[in-house]
């Protein structure tokens, strides 16, 4: 069985990024896959404090929400990670969340832990017709890297400021579910060997 994890940046419940990162479940739901919604949110997940507590690639010494979590992206076979622009980056609770994948880093790059593939993709809206997401992806590339999640698959919208206004976009909702599909049809080959 796929295990598809989603992963909501946005505060925003019923959102634009919520509303994508459901569609995209949903997709890979129809297409038998296992889906998982974490929202950081509601989520209490502290910065991380550099203190280095994690290099033995097992644990976090910080005590909060984030422990539970490190076990559901260990077991996942898709990170989808969806994000709002908040000045031309990823928001606050999302950046906190990839801060403390350090604790995979420790595991891959320092203890040379091999890892298993995955996949993964990236969501996000900006308010700004102009918004580049060019900064965002690189942050959920370095992310993904390091989760060896890679390709990131990405699905971005710009000009879309209201919550749940992503719906009177032509088809990114169904972009959305299309991209979940393609999660778990990626994953169901890379599994089967
Ligand atoms: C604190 C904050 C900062 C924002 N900064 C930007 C920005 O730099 N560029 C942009 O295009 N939109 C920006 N926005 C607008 C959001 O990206 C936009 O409303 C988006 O649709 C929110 O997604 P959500 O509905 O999933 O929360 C910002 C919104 C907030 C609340």
């Amino acid at each position: 069985m796929v295990r598809v994890l989603g992963v909501l940046g946005s505060p925003r419940q019923g959102g634009n990024t919520d509303l994508l990162l459901d569609e995209t479940l949903r997709g890979a739901a129809e297409a038998g896959a296992e889906v998982e919604k974490v929202v950081l949110d509601q989520l209490t997940i502290r910065p991380c404090t550099a203190c280095e507590g994690c290099r033995d690639g097992v644990r976090c010494i910080l005590d909060d929400d984030m422990g539970p979590l490190y076990g559901k992206v260990e077991v996942a076979d898709v990170i989808v990670l969806a994000s709002p622009v908040y000045f031309d980056a990823v928001s606050a609770q999302a950046k906190a969340f990839i801060d403390r994948c350090q604790l995979f880093w420790f595991r891959k790059y320092v203890l040379k832990v091999p890892g298993r593939a995955r996949g993964s993709a990236f969501i996000s809206v900006g308010a700004r017709v102009r918004t580049e997401f060019d900064g965002l992806e690189a942050t959920a590339r370095a992310l993904f890297y390091t989760l060896d999640a890679m390709p990131c698959h990405t699905l971005t919208f710009a000009g879309f400021e209201e919550a749940g206004s992503i719906e009177d976009h032509p088809d990114a909702l169904a972009q959305a579910r299309q991209l979940g599909a393609r999660l778990a049809a990626e994953a169901g080959e890379r599994n089967r060997f």
